[in-house]
């Protein structure tokens, strides 16, 4: 059985999506969705699956508290579901190629620091693009920049808001993240 956790920033209706997927399944578990917002609708989500959860400072993230923790609950993959700050060093160094982060467009298009959910929408549809998507890539210590793993297109129509291409996108993410993410777990 794989010990995955979850980081998410926000929302967390794909820390949600892939609890509910593995839930169940011998192949893996969500043991931890961890946040660095006190506010995030994540933990109510996580809490009504039982699923623990964890509020840490961005200093704790970056003294190794964070990774103890993960030690602790034995982890062995890492998910970025929405999660916006930079991971750190040091625990990507411990999880090399077991770190997957999802972005809401095809990368290396409308990616990098500050682009994030509802920006990145606002970007491509500003800029009148045809096609958008999803990107599922490994972490390193820059944004949106590790090894690609996956990537799924949508189309991006001249009457689209922003808001209706997230929809769009969303969707391709609850399609497509729990079964890259099992992929790769079986792989490893
Ligand atoms: C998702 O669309 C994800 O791709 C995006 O944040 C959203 C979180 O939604 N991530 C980024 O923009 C990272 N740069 P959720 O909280 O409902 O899962």
């Amino acid at each position: 059985m794989n010990n995955i956790a979850i980081f998410a920033s926000g929302s967390g209706s794909n820390a949600e999506n892939i609890i509910n997927h593995f839930n169940g399944g011998n192949l893996a578990r969500v043991v931890l969705v961890l946040s660095e917002n006190k506010d995030a609708f994540v933990f109510e989500r996580a809490r009504k699956l039982s699923v623990f959860t964890v509020l840490f400072s961005l200093e704790e993230l970056k003294s190794g508290n964070v990774l103890s923790i993960l030690k602790q609950y034995n982890v062995d993959f890492i998910v970025l579901a929405g999660f916006l700050k930079l991971f750190p060093q040091s625990i990507i160094e411990e999880f090399p190629q077991k770190i997957v982060n999802i972005h809401p467009a095809l990368l290396p298009k409308y990616g990098g620091r500050g682009m994030y959910g509802d920006k990145v929408h606002k970007a491509v549809v500003d800029a009148g693009e045809k096609e958008s998507g999803i990107t599922i890539h490994y972490v390193n210590n820059n944004y949106d920049e590790g090894g690609i793993v996956f990537q799924a297109k949508c189309p991006v129509f001249p009457s689209d808001k922003p808001e209706d291409l997230a929809q769009r996108v969303h969707q391709l993410e609850y399609e497509h993240f729990p079964k890259v993410i099992e992929k790769l777990l079986i792989k490893s």
